[in-house]
């Protein structure tokens, strides 16, 4: 079948009945570069989207089947479309403001008797849909067995995926051709041929299921579904809406990394009162444990004790370090993995919590608080409320989350319905008592900070703490990051080790982890570990290595003055998989980093984003000669130069390097 259609509604009426009428409506991205087809005729409604004139996506299903009806054949009731021109300004993110601008088609579906109400938006880099079941009588206890959500995709050369899981997102990613890929866990990223790139992901998942893809003949994929534990894949009472079906388009890979879709899909700021939420970046009583030369559980090598949490407190008043995470500060870790270990709210014997928390304020540092739920969810939900008062009165604003663990109730898994309902829940009680949140071992973002942006960051990666206790993650993982997990949102992915090849405490670590083979190290050099810092975004932004590591070092000066929200992100040049080099500033100062995979690489800075009038200076850490991943991964070079617009400065990246350059003005 040719992608191409004369987009003339020729015939357009209320066609309840008249299965044969066809309905043809073109819908045009406001600067025209995307388009989208949508044709009902004979029952079957598809839709077709170009971008910059070349065919991108055929949608080839569209509909449900539900437990007591299929929604698959259709007629047009009604259909009408709108323009949508905002200028947003996030309270945190990658840039201060975000334009969006969007044509939208609802078109409101009959298939039998029931009402099926779609909408479609073009934007000027992506386009999107999602359904709505609309409340009518008739319909009530909606149970989904097939999202039928079907579409194939033009001229793929290259693609960028994970492979599905119910109940993980850490993983690698693979870089294969399409014919080698079957079921993917969403973001999913493409490039095309013509090198135009695209990611898929889902936005807004509010009270559904989450997504994977599942390749059903050559390049078509359908909507796939995280099941319930009785197998039904959505459930809902009298309407239903699903998350937009999101599909970024760039004409370069870089244009992916300032793609706003996701966000712009999901509705404005939920919260009045925002000034509470803060981003920042912190230290945690974490790593050492990760290290095992720590303990979370009660016990002679407890890390959370209060003599322990005084130290790292001291060390990030005297060195611009805004948190600190106090992971094992609580009774319940000897019970990890069994049902209702944690109550939330009992600090263990040798930590003194308030005066922890009041020494802390005294020094202006912010505790971070720690709730492990082992994904023992129905016991996180017995006590939440409770938890997050108990916080509020102590003055802990930011909490971070954790689920590891298989999920209780026994059989849901980690990324259905339940649980979305759950991490939904969480949001909003933090929300009611202004706490923000991180959440390890989440479901995948899909921009709902926008709505609730004290929903900061996120893990759902295979984060830093592989490193510790694992064969951990190679230096390409890095480099596809940003254009694979980080298409969803913000990646607590917790960089800036220094000790690199864990020298430090060797002989005091015990093992475990059963995935730790005794030779774990961070496949990085120092410089990479700086890069990384600024190119994997997230709001609340940890410097995970010890104190100990940091005191003193020289490059420390480069993490504890590093802003935590940017005014504006470039992304000066990338490969996926291979390097990136980016440039973020914060008022008048620039950082531009960079990192490369397993491959050394020379690359030129053209700092032609910089203002013509004023002189700069440039301050950078970078690899020596000998630098590499492996062999020398803590040598580095510190400079410093004065710098004018249009200079182009060259970095030599160690394989597994990288480089970070502030750029401030005189
Ligand atoms: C896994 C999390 O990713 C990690 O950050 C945390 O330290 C442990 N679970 C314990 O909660
Ligand atoms: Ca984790």
């Amino acid at each position: 079948m040719r992608f191409m259609w004369s987009f003339i509604a020729f015939s357009f009426a209320f066609c309840s009945s008249v299965r044969a009428e066809v309905f043809v409506k073109e819908l045009l991205s406001p600067d025209k570069t995307v388009s989208v087809g949508f044709h009902c005729s004979d029952g079957k409604a598809i839709y077709k989207v170009s971008f910059r004139g070349q065919p991108m996506i055929r949608g080839e299903k569209l509909g449900f089947i539900l437990k007591d009806r299929s929604l698959t054949e259709f007629s047009v009731q009604s259909a009408s479309t709108t323009t949508h021109n905002e200028v947003w300004n996030p309270i945190w993110g990658q840039s201060n403001t975000i334009s969006n601008n969007y044509s939208e088609l609802n078109v409101a579906l009959l298939s039998g008797k029931t009402r099926l109400n779609i909408t479609f938006r073009a934007y000027n880099d992506g386009f999107a849909f999602r359904y709505e079941l609309p409340k009518q009588k008739g319909v009530k206890n909606i149970q989904v067995l097939s999202e039928e959500s079907t579409f194939s995709l033009e001229h793929i050369s290259e693609c960028w995926w994970s492979w599905a899981d119910y109940n993980t997102l850490e993983k690698l990613y693979n870089h294969t051709d399409l014919d080698s890929v079957s079921h993917v866990a969403a973001p999913f990223t493409l490039k095309r041929d013509d090198g135009i790139h695209l990611s898929i992901h889902e936005a807004a998942i509010e009270d559904y299921s989450t997504m994977t893809l599942k390749k059903v003949s050559g390049s078509s994929f359908q909507v796939n579904l995280v099941p319930w534990a009785d197998g039904t894949l959505v459930k809902s009472k009298y309407t239903m809406r699903s998350p937009w079906r999101a599909f970024l388009f760039g004409t370069n890979s870089g244009e992916l990394l300032t793609n706003n879709l996701i966000l712009n899909l999901n509705e404005p700021c939920n919260i009045n009162d925002i000034s509470w939420i803060k981003p920042m970046n912190y230290i945690g009583i974490w790593w050492e444990m990760h290290l095992g030369i720590s303990t979370w559980k009660d016990g002679p090598k407890h890390g959370s004790r209060t003599e322990n949490a005084k130290r790292y407190i001291d060390f990030a008043a005297a060195n611009g370090m805004k948190g600190l995470l106090l992971e094992g500060w609580n009774t319940g870790w000897e019970n990890w993995g069994s049902p209702e270990a944690f109550d939330f709210v009992t600090p263990s014997a040798d930590l003194n919590l308030k005066e922890v928390v009041t020494y802390a304020r005294s020094k202006g540092v912010e505790i971070i608080g720690h709730h492990e739920t082992g994904g023992d969810t129905k016991s996180y939900e017995k006590h939440l409320e409770k938890a997050f008062q108990f916080y509020h009165d102590l003055g802990i604003r930011v909490v971070k989350t954790g689920y590891a663990g298989p999920v209780t109730p026994a059989g849901e898994h980690h990324h259905g319905q339940c649980m979305v309902q759950h991490y939904n829940k969480v949001m909003k009680m933090a929300a009611k008592y202004r706490i923000m949140l991180d959440v390890h071992e989440p479901i995948i973002l899909s921009g709902l900070s926008r709505t609730y942006p004290n929903l900061m960051t996120a893990e759902g990666v295979r984060g830093m703490e592989w490193n510790a206790w694992s064969e951990g993650n190679p230096p390409s993982h890095s480099c596809t990051l940003p254009f694979t997990r980080g298409v969803a949102g913000p990646m607590d992915y917790t960089p800036g080790i220094f000790d690199i090849d864990l020298s430090m405490y060797k002989d005091q670590r015990e093992k475990w982890n059963s995935l730790d083979n005794g030779q774990s190290a961070v496949h990085s050099t120092l410089s990479n570990q700086l890069a990384l810092m600024i190119i994997l975004y997230s709001p609340l932004q940890m410097a995970a290595d010890l104190p100990e590591n940091y005191a003193g070092h020289p490059a420390f000066t480069f993490i504890n003055s590093m802003p935590t929200t940017w005014d504006e992100t470039r992304i000066l040049d990338a490969r996926i998989g291979e390097y990136i080099v980016m440039a973020r500033r914060s008022g008048t100062t620039w950082y531009v980093a960079a990192i490369t995979n397993e491959t050394g690489r020379t690359l030129v800075v053209n700092t032609d984003f910089l203002e013509n009038t004023g002189n700069y200076v440039a301050k950078s850490c970078s690899d020596a000669k000998e630098s590499h991943y492996e062999d020398e991964p803590e040598t580095y070079i510190l400079h410093s130069s004065e710098l004018e617009s249009g200079n182009k400065p060259a970095f030599n990246l160690a394989p597994g390097g990288g480089f970070i350059m502030k750029i401030s003005k005189q």
